[in-house]
């Protein structure tokens, strides 16, 4: 089976290229031209570049495949129109070039789904009210797959962690400090290391009953206290978790967007924070521990201690 890969170079796409190989499958990577594919090349992914909104370069990637991973896309961006044609417009580009596909796997997010109840993680059957634009994106995206003519799956992860993740630097940095300022301290998260990830992108792809959408993650949500604990853990220190008003984080990512306008790089955004403010945003994976032939075997909170021991 030959796999059309996008967001191949990505912190999550470098965990399921190897995922996808070792199945046995064949991987053409669409890659952007600026997108640096020489660690695809060398295990034998072939690259095709282009843009994902020109139906052009998508037709032309296309030729050949059996089945398409959407892992492309993203929601750090000034400009919403940047996070919508991200995550929404490359999916529909893909869908109008879909047409003699066995299989369509998009990877969304649990944003797209918007928080949580306390004490009660989402599942598949509730509605959906994303905060986010970037949530928002990525919900406007699952609705196209409706027109594929072939069987689709979307994957909806929480924040993921793991080697080549970034985005949890600046906990890191804090906890060195001693001090992690936290927005809801009691307030719950689910997780996912970026290797259990890619192993659900790639059985949702294999597994032959699959179909539709999917919470993975982790089976226990953590509290963000918790989170800060084990990061402080991580760093060999003992860590004082100190409520963080909202308005603060607000504030910040206010400052943020400024510093990037004068050419900063951009590290957060008032749209990001409109998913970090959210209480709760926690999931319930049971659909896809009984259904995908999956089940993650890291913990986020175990990982962050051993990694100290
Ligand atoms: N990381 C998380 O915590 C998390 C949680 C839930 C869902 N997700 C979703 O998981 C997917 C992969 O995330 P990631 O963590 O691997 O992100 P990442 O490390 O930032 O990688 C993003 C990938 O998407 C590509 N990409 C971004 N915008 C694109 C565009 N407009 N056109 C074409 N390619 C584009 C990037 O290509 P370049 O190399 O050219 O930049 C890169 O390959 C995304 O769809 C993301 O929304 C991530």
């Amino acid at each position: 089976m030959k796999v059309l890969l996008t967001g191949a170079t990505g912190f999550l796409g470098g965990h399921l290229v190897p995922r996808l190989l070792g199945r046995g499958l064949s991987v053409r990577a669409f890659a952007r031209p600026t997108s640096r594919t020489a660690p695809l090349e060398a295990q034998g992914v072939e690259i095709v570049r282009g843009a994902l909104t020109d139906d052009g370069d998508v037709a032309a990637a296309m030729d050949g495949v059996d089945a398409v991973v959407h892992a492309a896309g993203g929601g750090l961006a000034l400009d919403p129109a940047v996070i919508h044609r991200a995550n929404t417009e490359t999916t529909r580009t893909l869908v109008r070039h879909a047409t003699s596909l066995r299989r369509f796997v998009l990877v969304s997010s649990l944003a797209a789904h918007g928080p949580s109840r306390p004490g009660r993680p989402a599942t598949e059957a509730d509605p959906d009210a994303p905060r986010s634009e970037y949530g928002k994106s990525k919900l406007a995206a699952e609705r196209a797959l409706a027109a594929l003519p072939c069987p689709w799956v979307v994957l909806r992860p929480p924040a993921l962690y793991g080697e080549g993740e970034h985005r949890m630097e600046p906990l890191l940095r804090a906890a060195r400090r001693g001090v992690v300022p936290t927005v809801y301290p009691a307030g719950t998260l689910s997780m996912l290391s970026g290797p259990d990830c890619a192993e659900a992108i790639a059985q949702a792809l294999v597994q032959p009953e699959a179909a539709g959408v999917y919470y993975v993650a982790e089976p226990e949500p953590i509290t963000r206290r918790a989170m800060a604990q084990a990061v402080g853990s991580q760093v060999g220190r003992r860590v004082l978790v100190v409520p963080l008003p909202p308005l603060v984080v607000r504030a910040a990512a206010a400052l943020a967007e400024a510093r990037a306008r004068g050419g900063a790089p951009l590290v957060l955004t008032r749209d990001k924070v409109r998913d970090v403010l959210q209480p709760h945003q926690a999931c319930d994976p049971g659909r896809a521990l009984r259904e995908l032939d999956w089940s993650p075997r890291d913990r986020f909170l175990a990982a962050a201690s051993a990694r100290n021991r």
